[in-house]
Protein backbone atom coordinates (compact mmCIF):
# COMPACT_ATOMS: atom_id res chain seq x y z
CA UNK A 1 0.00 0.00 0.00
CA UNK A 2 1.30 3.21 -0.87
CA UNK A 3 1.42 5.88 1.56
CA UNK A 4 1.79 10.00 1.20
CA UNK A 5 5.21 11.40 2.76
CA UNK A 6 6.05 15.05 2.74
CA UNK A 7 9.69 15.47 1.29
CA UNK A 8 11.31 18.87 2.90
CA UNK A 9 14.51 20.69 1.77
CA UNK A 10 16.17 23.46 4.25
CA UNK A 11 15.16 26.73 2.36
CA UNK A 12 16.54 29.40 4.39
CA UNK A 13 14.32 32.27 6.34
CA UNK A 14 10.60 31.79 6.24
CA UNK A 15 8.95 34.71 5.28
CA UNK A 16 5.40 35.53 4.54
CA UNK A 17 2.08 35.95 5.04
CA UNK A 18 -0.60 33.11 6.86
CA UNK A 19 -4.10 33.69 7.29
CA UNK A 20 -5.60 30.68 10.10
CA UNK A 21 -8.61 29.57 9.61
CA UNK A 22 -11.23 28.53 12.94
CA UNK A 23 -9.51 25.88 15.06
CA UNK A 24 -10.57 22.42 14.97
CA UNK A 25 -10.58 22.20 18.48
CA UNK A 26 -13.53 24.12 18.36
CA UNK A 27 -15.13 23.52 14.78
CA UNK A 28 -15.38 19.74 15.70
CA UNK A 29 -17.36 20.37 18.95
CA UNK A 30 -19.61 22.88 17.21
CA UNK A 31 -20.64 20.47 15.05
CA UNK A 32 -21.26 18.24 17.78
CA UNK A 33 -23.39 20.70 19.77
CA UNK A 34 -25.80 21.40 16.15
CA UNK A 35 -27.25 18.11 16.73
CA UNK A 36 -29.13 20.04 19.22
CA UNK A 37 -30.21 22.12 17.25
CA UNK A 38 -34.06 22.17 15.97
CA UNK A 39 -32.85 24.05 12.78
CA UNK A 40 -30.11 24.30 10.76
CA UNK A 41 -26.92 25.69 12.64
CA UNK A 42 -24.31 27.31 10.35
CA UNK A 43 -20.44 27.83 10.92
CA UNK A 44 -18.28 30.41 9.05
CA UNK A 45 -14.19 30.35 8.71
CA UNK A 46 -14.42 26.48 8.94
CA UNK A 47 -10.80 24.92 8.42
CA UNK A 48 -10.38 21.77 5.89
CA UNK A 49 -9.02 19.91 8.16
CA UNK A 50 -9.22 15.86 8.50
CA UNK A 51 -11.13 15.99 11.70
CA UNK A 52 -13.72 18.23 10.38
CA UNK A 53 -14.41 15.69 7.27
CA UNK A 54 -14.66 12.42 9.94
CA UNK A 55 -16.58 14.55 12.74
CA UNK A 56 -19.01 15.91 9.11
CA UNK A 57 -19.06 11.76 8.24
CA UNK A 58 -20.20 10.73 11.65
CA UNK A 59 -23.18 13.20 11.33
CA UNK A 60 -23.98 11.88 8.74
CA UNK A 61 -23.69 8.64 9.85
CA UNK A 62 -26.36 9.21 12.18
CA UNK A 63 -28.92 10.73 9.71
CA UNK A 64 -27.83 14.65 9.60
CA UNK A 65 -27.34 16.51 6.18
CA UNK A 66 -23.79 18.46 6.34
CA UNK A 67 -23.01 21.05 3.50
CA UNK A 68 -19.75 22.30 2.98
CA UNK A 69 -18.73 25.18 0.69
CA UNK A 70 -15.69 27.61 0.72
CA UNK A 71 -15.68 27.74 4.79
CA UNK A 72 -18.51 27.45 5.75
CA UNK A 73 -20.66 24.20 7.17
CA UNK A 74 -24.50 23.89 7.56
CA UNK A 75 -25.81 21.40 9.85
CA UNK A 76 -29.60 20.41 9.15
CA UNK A 77 -30.28 17.49 12.22
CA UNK A 78 -33.37 17.02 10.95
CA UNK A 79 -35.57 14.28 12.60
CA UNK A 80 -34.79 11.53 15.05
CA UNK A 81 -31.19 10.69 14.25
CA UNK A 82 -29.75 7.35 14.37
CA UNK A 83 -28.57 6.53 17.53
CA UNK A 84 -25.07 4.57 17.04
CA UNK A 85 -22.01 6.07 15.29
CA UNK A 86 -21.16 3.41 13.53
CA UNK A 87 -17.79 1.40 14.31
CA UNK A 88 -15.94 2.39 11.20
CA UNK A 89 -15.08 5.94 12.97
CA UNK A 90 -13.04 3.67 16.02
CA UNK A 91 -10.18 5.44 16.79
CA UNK A 92 -9.99 7.97 14.21
CA UNK A 93 -10.61 11.17 16.74
CA UNK A 94 -11.60 12.44 20.25
CA UNK A 95 -15.18 13.44 19.20
CA UNK A 96 -17.66 11.02 19.21
CA UNK A 97 -18.09 10.61 22.84
CA UNK A 98 -18.87 14.13 22.84
CA UNK A 99 -21.86 12.55 21.22
CA UNK A 100 -23.25 10.60 23.99
CA UNK A 101 -24.70 13.58 25.77
CA UNK A 102 -27.11 14.78 22.44
CA UNK A 103 -27.81 11.30 21.61
CA UNK A 104 -29.22 10.69 24.89
CA UNK A 105 -31.30 13.43 24.71
CA UNK A 106 -32.26 12.99 21.28
CA UNK A 107 -33.14 9.18 21.28
CA UNK A 108 -32.59 8.37 24.49
CA UNK A 109 -29.79 5.71 24.11
CA UNK A 110 -26.62 5.64 22.50
CA UNK A 111 -23.06 4.03 21.01
CA UNK A 112 -20.03 5.39 20.09
CA UNK A 113 -16.95 3.94 19.12
CA UNK A 114 -13.89 4.24 21.40
CA UNK A 115 -12.25 7.21 21.27
CA UNK A 116 -8.88 7.79 18.83
CA UNK A 117 -6.55 10.87 19.25
CA UNK A 118 -3.31 11.63 19.38
CA UNK A 119 -0.86 9.10 21.41
CA UNK A 120 0.07 11.45 24.02
CA UNK A 121 -0.89 9.95 27.36
CA UNK A 122 -3.53 7.90 28.25
CA UNK A 123 -5.99 9.44 27.68
CA UNK A 124 -9.02 7.92 30.08
CA UNK A 125 -12.38 8.85 29.62
CA UNK A 126 -13.80 8.47 33.23
CA UNK A 127 -14.46 11.80 33.66
CA UNK A 128 -17.22 11.93 30.56
CA UNK A 129 -18.64 8.47 31.80
CA UNK A 130 -18.62 9.56 35.41
CA UNK A 131 -20.26 13.16 34.23
CA UNK A 132 -22.85 11.43 32.40
CA UNK A 133 -23.92 8.86 35.16
CA UNK A 134 -24.26 11.74 37.65
CA UNK A 135 -27.10 13.24 34.67
CA UNK A 136 -29.23 10.03 35.43
CA UNK A 137 -27.58 8.06 32.03
CA UNK A 138 -26.51 4.09 32.52
CA UNK A 139 -23.21 4.51 30.64
CA UNK A 140 -21.18 0.84 29.97
CA UNK A 141 -17.86 1.00 28.80
CA UNK A 142 -16.83 -2.50 26.55
CA UNK A 143 -14.05 -2.68 24.73
CA UNK A 144 -15.49 -2.09 21.15
CA UNK A 145 -17.21 1.40 22.99
CA UNK A 146 -19.53 3.03 24.89
CA UNK A 147 -23.26 2.06 25.14
CA UNK A 148 -25.45 4.78 27.00
CA UNK A 149 -29.04 4.91 27.92
CA UNK A 150 -31.57 6.46 29.93
CA UNK A 151 -34.41 5.70 30.91
CA UNK A 152 -35.96 9.02 31.32
CA UNK A 153 -35.14 12.77 30.64
CA UNK A 154 -31.02 13.41 31.54
CA UNK A 155 -31.71 15.59 34.99
CA UNK A 156 -29.03 18.78 36.31
CA UNK A 157 -26.64 17.24 39.06
CA UNK A 158 -23.43 18.67 40.50
CA UNK A 159 -20.05 17.74 39.17
CA UNK A 160 -16.52 18.55 40.35
CA UNK A 161 -14.06 17.25 37.94
CA UNK A 162 -10.93 15.91 39.10
CA UNK A 163 -8.81 17.61 37.03
CA UNK A 164 -9.99 20.75 34.61
CA UNK A 165 -10.39 18.58 31.52
CA UNK A 166 -11.34 19.96 27.99
CA UNK A 167 -13.19 17.24 26.81
CA UNK A 168 -15.19 16.30 30.08
CA UNK A 169 -16.12 19.93 30.12
CA UNK A 170 -17.86 19.97 27.10
CA UNK A 171 -19.37 16.85 27.83
CA UNK A 172 -20.39 18.44 30.50
CA UNK A 173 -21.87 21.64 28.55
CA UNK A 174 -23.48 19.46 25.68
CA UNK A 175 -25.82 17.39 27.90
CA UNK A 176 -26.79 20.08 30.72
CA UNK A 177 -27.69 22.64 28.27
CA UNK A 178 -31.06 20.23 27.78
CA UNK A 179 -31.46 18.26 30.98
CA UNK A 180 -34.02 18.86 33.35
CA UNK A 181 -33.03 21.78 35.87
CA UNK A 182 -29.72 22.72 37.22
CA UNK A 183 -26.05 21.74 36.69
CA UNK A 184 -23.34 23.31 38.19
CA UNK A 185 -20.12 21.84 37.28
CA UNK A 186 -16.29 22.80 39.54
CA UNK A 187 -13.13 22.71 38.01
CA UNK A 188 -14.32 23.40 34.67
CA UNK A 189 -11.52 24.07 31.54
CA UNK A 190 -12.12 27.35 30.55
CA UNK A 191 -10.07 27.26 27.35
CA UNK A 192 -10.96 29.66 24.74
CA UNK A 193 -12.54 26.87 22.52
CA UNK A 194 -14.87 25.89 25.83
CA UNK A 195 -15.60 30.06 26.03
CA UNK A 196 -16.56 29.87 22.45
CA UNK A 197 -18.58 26.72 22.62
CA UNK A 198 -20.89 27.68 25.50
CA UNK A 199 -21.62 31.31 23.30
CA UNK A 200 -22.52 29.41 20.33
CA UNK A 201 -24.81 27.68 23.09
CA UNK A 202 -26.33 30.47 24.31
CA UNK A 203 -27.21 31.64 20.96
CA UNK A 204 -29.20 28.24 20.69
CA UNK A 205 -30.96 29.20 23.16
CA UNK A 206 -28.84 27.46 26.16
CA UNK A 207 -28.67 29.34 29.54
CA UNK A 208 -25.69 29.14 30.79
CA UNK A 209 -22.83 31.40 33.40
CA UNK A 210 -19.46 31.61 32.85
CA UNK A 211 -18.71 32.40 36.75
CA UNK A 212 -14.78 33.18 38.57
CA UNK A 213 -13.38 29.77 39.66
CA UNK A 214 -13.52 27.65 36.99
CA UNK A 215 -17.84 27.28 38.26
CA UNK A 216 -19.75 26.76 34.88
CA UNK A 217 -23.87 26.54 35.64
CA UNK A 218 -26.32 25.32 33.11
CA UNK A 219 -30.12 25.77 33.37
CA UNK A 220 -31.62 23.28 31.10
CA UNK A 221 -34.39 23.79 28.82
CA UNK A 222 -36.34 22.27 26.56
CA UNK A 223 -35.21 23.11 23.29
CA UNK A 224 -32.65 24.26 21.26
CA UNK A 225 -32.88 26.60 18.36
CA UNK A 226 -29.97 26.01 15.37
CA UNK A 227 -27.66 29.50 15.04
CA UNK A 228 -24.96 30.83 13.55
CA UNK A 229 -21.26 31.76 14.17
CA UNK A 230 -17.72 32.75 12.81
CA UNK A 231 -15.10 30.27 14.61
CA UNK A 232 -12.02 32.59 15.87
CA UNK A 233 -8.41 31.95 14.32
CA UNK A 234 -6.80 28.73 15.46
CA UNK A 235 -4.33 29.85 18.36
CA UNK A 236 -1.83 26.78 18.17
CA UNK A 237 -1.82 27.18 14.21
CA UNK A 238 -1.01 30.69 14.70
CA UNK A 239 2.07 29.71 17.41
CA UNK A 240 2.91 27.49 15.27
CA UNK A 241 3.62 29.41 12.11
CA UNK A 242 5.24 32.52 14.21
CA UNK A 243 7.92 29.92 15.42
CA UNK A 244 8.16 28.51 11.74
CA UNK A 245 9.64 32.07 11.22
CA UNK A 246 11.48 32.28 14.55
CA UNK A 247 13.26 29.33 13.93
CA UNK A 248 14.70 29.78 10.34
CA UNK A 249 15.45 33.06 11.47
CA UNK A 250 12.77 34.76 8.67
CA UNK A 251 9.28 36.35 9.84
CA UNK A 252 6.24 35.30 9.59
CA UNK A 253 3.21 37.72 9.66
CA UNK A 254 0.15 35.67 11.33
CA UNK A 255 -2.81 36.83 10.33
CA UNK A 256 -6.78 35.64 11.70
CA UNK A 257 -6.06 35.14 15.56
CA UNK A 258 -7.26 37.67 18.10
CA UNK A 259 -3.98 38.43 20.20
CA UNK A 260 -5.97 37.69 23.28
CA UNK A 261 -5.51 33.96 22.48
CA UNK A 262 -1.96 33.92 22.54
CA UNK A 263 -0.90 36.45 25.53
CA UNK A 264 1.10 33.71 27.29
CA UNK A 265 2.85 32.53 24.51
CA UNK A 266 3.78 36.17 22.84
CA UNK A 267 5.69 36.91 26.08
CA UNK A 268 7.20 33.60 26.51
CA UNK A 269 8.91 33.89 22.92
CA UNK A 270 9.22 37.52 23.65
CA UNK A 271 11.66 36.58 26.93
CA UNK A 272 13.32 34.20 24.34
CA UNK A 273 14.60 37.64 22.44
CA UNK A 274 11.80 37.62 20.23
CA UNK A 275 10.59 41.00 18.64
CA UNK A 276 6.51 41.47 17.93
CA UNK A 277 4.66 44.18 16.02
CA UNK A 278 1.01 43.71 16.99
CA UNK A 279 -1.92 45.19 15.48
CA UNK A 280 -5.46 44.49 15.72
CA UNK A 281 -5.04 42.16 12.24
CA UNK A 282 -1.90 40.32 12.54
CA UNK A 283 0.89 39.38 14.50
CA UNK A 284 4.17 39.09 13.65
CA UNK A 285 7.62 37.64 15.18
CA UNK A 286 11.38 38.13 14.40
CA UNK A 287 14.35 37.27 16.32
CA UNK A 288 17.24 39.52 14.70
CA UNK A 289 19.34 39.54 17.44
CA UNK A 290 19.06 35.51 18.18
CA UNK A 291 16.93 33.45 20.81
CA UNK A 292 17.55 32.80 24.57
CA UNK A 293 17.25 29.56 26.20
CA UNK A 294 14.04 29.35 28.87
CA UNK A 295 12.26 27.16 31.55
CA UNK A 296 8.04 26.34 30.32
CA UNK A 297 5.89 24.56 31.84
CA UNK A 298 2.79 23.86 30.08
CA UNK A 299 -0.26 24.16 31.60
CA UNK A 300 -4.50 24.84 31.49
CA UNK A 301 -5.58 28.02 29.71
CA UNK A 302 -4.22 30.89 30.37
CA UNK A 303 -1.17 28.86 31.27
CA UNK A 304 1.66 27.62 28.08
CA UNK A 305 -0.72 25.63 26.14
CA UNK A 306 0.78 21.61 25.86
CA UNK A 307 -0.29 21.87 22.02
CA UNK A 308 2.21 24.48 21.47
CA UNK A 309 5.52 22.78 23.56
CA UNK A 310 5.93 21.07 20.21
CA UNK A 311 6.87 23.79 18.31
CA UNK A 312 8.70 25.53 20.73
CA UNK A 313 11.05 22.02 21.23
CA UNK A 314 12.43 22.73 18.16
CA UNK A 315 13.15 26.86 19.20
CA UNK A 316 14.62 25.75 21.85
CA UNK A 317 17.19 23.90 20.37
CA UNK A 318 18.17 26.57 17.91
CA UNK A 319 18.59 28.83 21.41
CA UNK A 320 21.91 29.72 22.48
CA UNK A 321 22.00 27.78 25.77
CA UNK A 322 19.91 25.12 28.24
CA UNK A 323 16.23 25.44 28.02
CA UNK A 324 13.74 22.77 29.87
CA UNK A 325 9.98 21.81 29.37
CA UNK A 326 7.85 20.57 31.63
CA UNK A 327 4.69 18.98 30.54
CA UNK A 328 2.05 18.89 32.97
CA UNK A 329 -0.98 18.23 31.45
CA UNK A 330 -0.45 14.65 28.87
CA UNK A 331 1.42 11.96 30.75
CA UNK A 332 3.14 10.91 27.46
CA UNK A 333 3.32 13.96 25.15
CA UNK A 334 7.07 13.52 24.51
CA UNK A 335 6.88 10.64 22.53
CA UNK A 336 7.65 12.61 19.58
CA UNK A 337 11.14 13.44 21.18
CA UNK A 338 13.29 10.30 19.71
CA UNK A 339 12.22 11.81 16.38
CA UNK A 340 14.07 15.09 16.36
CA UNK A 341 16.93 13.70 18.44
CA UNK A 342 17.68 11.83 15.24
CA UNK A 343 17.18 14.86 13.35
CA UNK A 344 20.03 16.14 15.64
CA UNK A 345 18.39 17.89 18.61
CA UNK A 346 20.31 17.38 21.81
CA UNK A 347 17.09 16.80 23.90
CA UNK A 348 17.57 14.65 27.41
CA UNK A 349 13.92 13.47 29.08
CA UNK A 350 12.93 12.93 32.29
CA UNK A 351 10.76 11.10 34.61
CA UNK A 352 11.14 14.38 36.92
CA UNK A 353 9.09 17.59 37.40
CA UNK A 354 12.14 20.30 35.76
CA UNK A 355 11.64 23.68 35.46
CA UNK A 356 8.47 24.64 37.55
CA UNK A 357 6.50 23.44 40.21
CA UNK A 358 5.97 19.61 41.05
CA UNK A 359 2.71 18.65 38.68
CA UNK A 360 0.43 15.46 39.52
CA UNK A 361 2.65 13.47 37.41
CA UNK A 362 5.72 14.05 40.19
CA UNK A 363 5.99 10.44 41.77
CA UNK A 364 5.24 8.77 38.55
CA UNK A 365 6.71 6.88 35.77
CA UNK A 366 6.31 9.34 33.50
CA UNK A 367 8.73 11.01 31.19
CA UNK A 368 7.36 14.65 31.00
CA UNK A 369 10.14 16.99 31.34
CA UNK A 370 13.11 17.61 28.89
CA UNK A 371 16.53 19.42 28.95
CA UNK A 372 17.27 20.85 25.44
CA UNK A 373 20.67 22.09 24.32
CA UNK A 374 21.25 24.85 21.65
CA UNK A 375 22.47 25.82 19.45
CA UNK A 376 22.28 22.36 17.64
CA UNK A 377 23.19 21.80 14.11
CA UNK A 378 20.13 19.58 12.82
CA UNK A 379 20.30 17.46 9.95
CA UNK A 380 17.78 15.67 7.65
CA UNK A 381 16.39 12.41 8.10
CA UNK A 382 13.74 9.78 7.39
CA UNK A 383 11.39 9.89 10.52
CA UNK A 384 7.50 9.27 10.98
CA UNK A 385 5.38 11.45 12.56
CA UNK A 386 3.39 10.27 15.66
CA UNK A 387 0.60 12.94 16.15
CA UNK A 388 -0.46 16.35 14.47
CA UNK A 389 1.67 18.63 16.55
CA UNK A 390 4.80 16.41 16.69
CA UNK A 391 3.88 16.34 12.94
CA UNK A 392 4.48 20.24 12.75
CA UNK A 393 7.85 20.24 14.88
CA UNK A 394 9.36 17.87 12.39
CA UNK A 395 8.88 19.82 9.64
CA UNK A 396 10.14 22.64 11.60
CA UNK A 397 12.92 20.71 12.45
CA UNK A 398 13.62 19.80 8.77
CA UNK A 399 13.25 23.40 7.45
CA UNK A 400 16.28 24.46 9.58
CA UNK A 401 18.55 21.16 8.59
CA UNK A 402 21.49 20.81 6.56
CA UNK A 403 20.22 18.43 3.96
CA UNK A 404 16.83 16.75 2.46
CA UNK A 405 14.35 15.14 5.00
CA UNK A 406 11.12 12.60 4.23
CA UNK A 407 8.25 12.96 6.89
CA UNK A 408 5.62 10.00 7.16
CA UNK A 409 2.66 9.79 8.73
CA UNK A 410 1.74 12.97 7.67
CA UNK A 411 -2.04 12.59 7.57
CA UNK A 412 -1.76 13.59 11.07
CA UNK A 413 -0.67 17.28 10.17
CA UNK A 414 -3.62 17.22 7.79
CA UNK A 415 -5.61 16.21 10.18
CA UNK A 416 -5.29 19.11 12.30
CA UNK A 417 -3.80 21.71 10.12
CA UNK A 418 -5.82 23.77 7.79
CA UNK A 419 -3.63 23.33 4.14
CA UNK A 420 -0.47 22.73 5.73
CA UNK A 421 1.72 22.05 2.43
CA UNK A 422 0.06 25.36 0.71
CA UNK A 423 1.05 27.79 3.75
CA UNK A 424 4.27 26.80 4.20
CA UNK A 425 5.15 26.89 0.40
CA UNK A 426 3.85 30.17 0.69
CA UNK A 427 6.77 31.13 3.04
CA UNK A 428 8.85 29.66 1.02
CA UNK A 429 9.65 26.50 2.35
CA UNK A 430 10.47 23.99 -0.43
CA UNK A 431 8.29 21.10 0.48
CA UNK A 432 6.23 18.17 -1.24
CA UNK A 433 4.02 15.56 -1.55
CA UNK A 434 4.51 12.01 -2.64
CA UNK A 435 3.16 8.91 -2.77
CA UNK A 436 6.17 6.07 -1.48
N1 LIG B 1 -8.39 13.13 31.58
C1 LIG B 1 -8.72 12.07 32.41
N2 LIG B 1 -9.98 11.51 32.29
C2 LIG B 1 -10.89 11.97 31.38
C3 LIG B 1 -10.56 13.06 30.56
C4 LIG B 1 -9.27 13.62 30.67
O1 LIG B 1 -7.91 11.63 33.23
O2 LIG B 1 -12.00 11.42 31.33
C5 LIG B 1 -7.03 13.71 31.68
C6 LIG B 1 -6.21 13.43 30.42
O3 LIG B 1 -5.63 12.16 30.46
C7 LIG B 1 -5.19 14.56 30.45
C8 LIG B 1 -5.96 15.71 31.08
O4 LIG B 1 -7.11 15.12 31.71
O5 LIG B 1 -4.11 14.20 31.28
C9 LIG B 1 -6.42 16.77 30.11
O6 LIG B 1 -7.14 16.16 29.04
P1 LIG B 1 -8.33 16.92 28.30
O7 LIG B 1 -9.58 16.15 28.53
O8 LIG B 1 -8.30 18.36 28.70
O9 LIG B 1 -7.90 16.79 26.80
P2 LIG B 1 -8.84 16.47 25.55
O10 LIG B 1 -10.15 17.11 25.70
O11 LIG B 1 -8.76 15.02 25.26
C10 LIG B 1 -8.25 18.58 24.16
C11 LIG B 1 -7.66 18.86 22.81
C12 LIG B 1 -6.16 18.57 22.82
C13 LIG B 1 -5.53 19.47 23.87
C14 LIG B 1 -6.19 19.21 25.23
C15 LIG B 1 -5.66 20.12 26.33
C16 LIG B 1 -9.46 18.35 21.31
C17 LIG B 1 -10.03 17.45 20.29
N3 LIG B 1 -8.30 18.00 21.82
O12 LIG B 1 -8.02 17.21 24.40
O13 LIG B 1 -5.67 18.94 21.55
O14 LIG B 1 -4.15 19.20 23.93
O15 LIG B 1 -7.60 19.41 25.13
O16 LIG B 1 -5.87 21.46 26.01
O17 LIG B 1 -10.02 19.39 21.63
C18 LIG B 1 -4.48 18.68 19.55
O18 LIG B 1 -5.22 19.50 19.06
O19 LIG B 1 -3.46 18.24 18.99
C19 LIG B 1 -4.79 18.15 20.88
C20 LIG B 1 -4.23 17.04 21.34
Amino acid sequence: MTEAVWQVEPSGPLRGDIQVRGSKNAITKHLVAAMLGEGPSTFHNAPEVGDVTITAEMLEALGMSVERSDGSITVAPGEVPESRVPEAFTGLNRIPILMLGPLLHLTGKAYVPLVGGDPIGRRPVDFHVDALRAFGAEVEVGDGGITASAGRRLHGTRIELPYPSVGATETVLLTAVRAEGKTVLRNAATEPEIVELALFLQRMGARIELNPDRRIVIEGVDRLRGAETTIAGDRLEAFSYLVAGLVTRGEVRVHGCPQDRLVTPITTLARMGARFEITDDWIMASAPDGLFPAAVHTDTHPGFATDWQTPLMVLFSQADGMSVLHETVFDNRLVYVPALKRMGCEIEVFAACLGGPACRFHDTNSVHSAVVRGVSKLKGADVRLPDVRAGFSAVLAAAVADGPSTLRGVRHIERGYHRPLEQFQTLGLRINRAET
